[in-house]
């Protein structure tokens, strides 16, 4: 991740605030990914660059709920409802060279590996400096409008 985990209550209830006024400005939307009985598990972020055609993801699952497949589900929900969106033709993630689950969540919702960008990210849990990170994308051609595609993005009350 880039941000290191959280020291104080006070800290994650900003973050929540943060995630909810991005939400309300229309282009950077968190979930809150949580198992049927509503326990929080993890979190997805998208955030939609419309003038640019493309969204990219980031995602993390809390530690005792790894290699259960949580991941791989709910990027795929929200992978599929982002192509659908009529100005998103391109999504894309990046993840740390040693984040091998990472990788591999990635892979197995179709994501293709695109290439390494050198010293792209700070991740403050492995290292203060920048570190090399694995690209993937995953696109739809411009001849492909998706079934239910809309011309703006659904209001914020539709999503
Ligand atoms: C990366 C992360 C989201 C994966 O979540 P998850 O719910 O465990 O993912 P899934 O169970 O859907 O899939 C994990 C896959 O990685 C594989 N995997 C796990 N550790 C691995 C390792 N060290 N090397 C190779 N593969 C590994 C699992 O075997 C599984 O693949 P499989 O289904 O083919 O067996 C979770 O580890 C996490 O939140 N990590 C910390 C935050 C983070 O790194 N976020 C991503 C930033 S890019």
């Amino acid at each position: 991740m880039s941000w290191k985990p959280h020291q104080s209550l006070e800290e994650t209830k900003d973050f929540v605030k943060g995630r909810i006024d991005a939400w309300n400005r229309g282009d950077d939307f968190t979930w809150a990914v949580t198992k049927r009985d509503g326990s929080l598990i993890g979190g997805i972020g998208l955030r939609i660059r419309e003038r640019e055609f493309k969204a990219e993801l980031g995602y993390l699952i809390g530690r005792p709920y790894w290699g259960r497949g949580y991941a791989t589900e709910a990027l795929r929900a929200v992978v599929q409802w982002a192509l659908q969106q009529a100005q998103v033709f391109r999504v894309w993630a990046v993840c740390d060279v040693e984040n091998a689950a990472s990788a591999r969540v990635l892979e197995k919702c179709g994501f293709e590996k695109e290439g390494l960008l050198r010293k792209w990210n700070v991740h403050p849990q492995v290292s203060n400096t920048p570190r090399d990170c694995l690209c993937y994308s995953i696109v739809r051609e411009s001849t492909s409008q998706p079934s239910g595609a809309t011309d703006v993005l659904p209001r914020t009350a539709d999503r």
